[in-house]
């Protein structure tokens, strides 16, 4: 099928296309009904793990590599087979089923880039059971929010993780999140790794290594295809993180057809995917998708550079004979800019790489054409975001692959009828920019609610255009089709690749007591895409010198959101853009400190306030 017709046909008779792409996973019963009351396969029941590993080691695929982990912060490898691996899930479920999990209930996985972390995710998929993994870079107040908000019975943990330049001590953190957090989880089971051993709190902690050597191997639970996998919490616009929900049954569906025809792979060829398990990319693409297709998946635990160089990413792809790599633009862009010219990539024979997909944030065509001529492979920006879980627009090279333009993720992905609407709801002639929104119904794999909040989810995503998705990204659609993706429109911003909440920054310095009032946006970086800056005003009589007043915010900013956020600059204003009505003129300070052309509203308060922003920036 071209790519024309595939994409028809599953906007004009979608339970045809996907129930035919259900046909790919493994189901205990399968769906009889493929779209019905808003959820995909209602009737079906399967288990992920099952399809991830039990079935391919029972067609034989047992002694092929199914995870590779490369760890040049420990200067290791480890390479597991599918059987090694179901063994060491198996094993994995055993011991969380003996602490009491089962299926429905949740375990938070907070743990940096090392097997067992996959080897969790697994465990809980294989039970049943929900996992909620947190990024590493996250500091104790927002990983007690999870805490609170998912109510694990057991929290899976490792005593460190390993920076380029330090290590960061996870447990400190995690008992700091406990003794925020009004909920008690039964148990903690701690990883220790040897660079950082961890102190265990007796009765509630527990020793990875040890309760796991007295488990005994557990079976796939069967699920409902609508039960969930996992939550995994994403930043909204205020400091209240969002639980996205995933299916079990759609999930598998989606990711599997994902792998050949977004990527173009094919069962046993070698996928990296250079992430981290704490976002949706590693979800998606570390974990279940290349395992569901019966790839290889790298698990790499170090960073693009000072790992201990700019040729690290490309040691890895020729190592290992990675044919299809996924990272985000800033990624290229921090080895461009320790190596220019790109010596390092001559030294790897990269024969074997096929495609370079970016994404995560937007794809600027400098570091487009950069990798592109380095590599001399397509390089494939391609644009999706954690509520989606797949990509919702991308060139798919499984299908047909479509003349590449710099700047756009090509065209919408199969399932994903997306739309560019204006301020009421219209939709906007070729070239012109609006709302990117997405017609419902979603694809399978989708998000179908957030955890115990399906009023913000309504809010969130559905309110603003009925029968439509928001997508929070402001963008057009050229005369080919091709979707140009600009930006959020809202306060969300992305800062090399992780996506962050200027509200809840705004949060965190509104506690400064000095601070009166404050705003947060996202202004460019030439290498990590976006950095927060705040602008504050402090309180009458508060004789303070900036510097130290910056200081202090990101310190605070640092202790409570994580240094994952990056805020360094913190600007003192005497007053803020607002409206008559009192609010902040955020977009327009978003204008001024790109350097765009602004507009100052007519219901602006003091129009010398603009002139200030615009002064100190
Ligand atoms: N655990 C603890 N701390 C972490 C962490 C983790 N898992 N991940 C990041 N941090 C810390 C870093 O140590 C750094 O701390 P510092 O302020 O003390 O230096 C801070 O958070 C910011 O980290 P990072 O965003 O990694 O920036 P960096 O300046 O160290 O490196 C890049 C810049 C571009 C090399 C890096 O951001 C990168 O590799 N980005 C790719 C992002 C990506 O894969 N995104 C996923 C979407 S595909
Ligand atoms: P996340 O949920 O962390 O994956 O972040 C999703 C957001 O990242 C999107 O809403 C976009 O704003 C941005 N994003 C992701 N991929 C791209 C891309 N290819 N081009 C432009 N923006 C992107």
């Amino acid at each position: 099928m071209r790519f024309d017709e595939a994409y028809r046909q599953s906007i004009d008779e979608p339970e045809r296309f996907w129930g035919q792409a259900a046909r790919a996973v493994d189901w205990d019963a399968e769906p009889g009904t493929v779209w019905s009351g808003g959820r995909w396969f209602p009737d079906g029941r399967l288990n992920t793990c099952h399809n991830a590993l039990d079935r391919h080691v029972a067609a034989g695929r047992g002694g092929q590599a199914a995870l590779i982990y490369d760890s040049p912060v420990t200067g290791s490898q480890r390479t597991y087979t599918y059987a090694g691996l179901l063994d060491e899930v198996a094993r994995t479920a055993g011991m969380l089923r003996d602490l009491g999990v089962g299926h429905g209930d949740t375990v938070v996985i907070y743990m940096p880039m090392v097997p067992e972390a996959v080897v969790a995710m697994l465990a809980c998929a294989r039970l049943g059971a929900v996992h909620s993994v947190v990024f590493g870079g996250f500091a104790a107040p927002e990983l007690a929010v999870r805490i609170d908000h998912a109510r694990p019975k057991v929290v899976l943990s490792a005593s460190c993780g390993i920076e380029p330049a330090r290590l960061v001590p996870y447990k400190p953190l995690l008992d700091e999140a406990l003794r925020l957090a009004g909920h008690r989880p039964g148990h903690c089971v701690i990883l220790q790794r040897p660079q950082c051993p961890a102190e265990l709190e007796p009765g509630r902690d527990l020793d990875w290594a040890g309760t796991l050597r007295g488990a005994e191997p557990a079976g796939c639970v069967s699920v409902r295809a609508t039960d969930p996998l996992y939550i995994l919490y994403t930043s909204g616009t205020t400091g209240v993180p969002k639980g996205v929900v995933r299916d079990n049954g759609g999930h598998a569906v989606a990711l599997l057809w994902s792998m050949e025809a977004v990527y173009g792979m094919a069962p046993g060829e070698v996928f990296w995917a250079a992430s981290d398990v704490g976002w949706v990319v590693g979800h998606s693409y570390i974990v279940y998708a290349p395992l569901l297709a019966g790839c290889t998946t790298v698990l790499y635990e170090g960073k693009p550079v000072g790992t201990p160089d700019p040729g690290a990413f490309w040691r890895v792809a020729a190592e290992h004979g990675v044919r299809v790599l996924f990272t985000a633009p800033t990624a290229i862009r921090a080895i461009k800019k320790e190596d220019p010219a790109g010596a390092q990539a001559a030294t790897s024979d990269l024969s074997g790489l096929r495609h370079l997909f970016l994404a995560g944030e937007r794809l600027d065509p400098d570091t487009y054409h950069w990798a592109g001529d380095l590599l001399g492979i397509p390089v494939i920006d391609h644009w999706w975001q954690t509520e989606t879980g797949w990509p919702i627009a991308a060139n798919c090279v499984g299908i047909e692959q479509l003349p590449l333009k710099p700047g756009s993720p090509t065209r919408p992905v199969p399932g994903y009828d997306v739309r560019i609407l204006d301020s009421e709801g219209a939709e906007c002639p070729p070239g012109t920019e609006g709302a990117v929104a997405i017609r419902l119904p979603l694809p399978p794999g989708c998000l179908p609610t957030l955890y115990r909040d399906e009023e913000r989810f309504a809010e969130s995503y559905l309110s603003r255009y009925p029968g439509y998705y928001l997508t929070g990204d402001g963008g057009y659609v050229d005369a080919d089709g091709y979707l140009f993706v600009m930006g959020r429109i809202d306060d969300v911003i992305n800062v090399a690749g992780h996506r962050l909440s200027t509200g809840a920054m705004e949060e965190v310095i509104a506690a400064h007591p000095d601070v009166a009032e404050c705003a947060v946006i996202g202004v460019d970086d030439p290498l990590k895409g976006q950095l927060p800056m705040g602008f504050v005003v402090l309180k009458a009589g508060a004789d303070r010198a900036p510097e130290e007043v910056e200081r202090e915010l990101t310190a605070m900013i640092r202790e409570r959101i994580g240094p994952v956020a990056a805020f360094r600059r913190a600007l003192v204003v005497g007053r803020l853009p607002k409206t008559r009505s009192g609010k902040i003129l955020r977009a327009t300070m978003r204008d001024i400190a790109a350097g765009r052309d602004y507009r100052t509203p007519s219901t602006i308060e003091d129009p010398a306030a603009l002139q200030e922003i615009a002064d100190v920036l």
